[in-house]
């Protein structure tokens, strides 16, 4: 492994260390929105997968809302134990289970599962070759008519955020997430693009209200001190995007909700 991707995989073990289910999602109020929509996909009776599941906060939610065959990996043993832990803790009843492996080389045979998830995976890899990879090896895995829905981020969504910050005079958010892990962002047009002959795009999901209402409403109000994830604004604008889930098309978290098809397209 590169000096990089040691250091990244050295920082993922030690937040499994620290025995909270925030850190992997420090916006544990955008998590919840993903998680909703990750339910939209999901049937009683499906087998299903996230990929980089850290603490399984998503999965658990999946697996007690749904009667389904659960399964999460991440390439973290320390997080994969958090999440075995942290379920016979909080979830005793649940059957979920959790294996370390990488997102790149799935440990599962071709056409397993109904229904891929990530949560910020993807974005958790160092370039765009590895993200190819991933992508490549979810459709592997997933049943003709599969569906994948990726929650990651995107510089088109941050672009537009930070469009609207610099109206109200509110610095840019930086792209590279300066305090936090590398979080390596999609373009969406070249990212579709390399979907295309892979998945079908069946429904894409923005969480503008949300961007607006923690990114620009709250820091306004704040003002001179800092926006917190935990501001009860943040509650309220979860409320919010449950019924009213885009403005503006604002914020780099991204729902593609992309269907594996059986075939390529014909050329015509
Ligand atoms: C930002 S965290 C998100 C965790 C979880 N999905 C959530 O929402 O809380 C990214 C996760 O991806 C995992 N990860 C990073 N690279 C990975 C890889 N190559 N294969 C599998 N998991 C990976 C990390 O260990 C970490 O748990």
């Amino acid at each position: 492994m590169s000096d990089r991707a040691n250091e990244l995989k050295r920082r993922y073990d030690e937040i499994a260390g620290s025995g909270d289910e925030t850190t992997t999602a420090c916006d544990y109020q955008l998590r919840d929105l993903e998680i909703a929509y990750g339910m939209e996909f999901i049937r009683d009776g499906d087998t299903m997968l996230d990929v980089g599941c850290g603490p399984g906060v998503a999965l658990r939610n999946y697996a007690s809302k749904r009667d389904i065959k659960a399964h999460g990996i991440d390439y973290s043993d320390k997080m994969v134990e958090f999440a075995r832990e942290n379920t016979r803790k909080t979830a005793p009843g649940l059957d979920i289970d959790f294996k370390t492996a990488s997102v790149t080389e799935l440990p599962y045979e071709d056409n397993t599962f109904d229904v891929v998830t990530s949560h910020r995976c993807l974005m958790a890899l160092l370039d765009w070759d590895l993200q190819q990879k991933a992508l490549i090896d979810i459709h592997r895995v997933l049943k003709p008519g599969g569906i994948y829905v990726m929650m990651e981020g995107t510089f088109d969504g941050l672009e537009r955020l930070n469009f609207y910050r610099r109206k109200f005079n509110l610095p840019e958010i930086e792209a590279d997430g300066s305090d936090r892990l590398m979080t390596l962002k999609f373009h969406e047009k070249q990212l579709l693009d390399f979907c295309e002959p892979h998945y079908e795009l069946v429904r894409t999901q923005r969480f503008g209200m949300y961007y607006f209402m923690s990114r620009i409403v709250q820091p306004l109000l704040v003002s001179p001190e800092s926006p917190r994830y935990d501001h009860p604004l943040n509650e309220v604008a979860r409320q919010l995007a449950r019924v009213i889930p885009d403005l503006e098309g604002m914020g780099h978290l991204v729902g593609f909700a992309l269907r594996k098809r059986t075939s390529r397209t014909p050329a015509s």
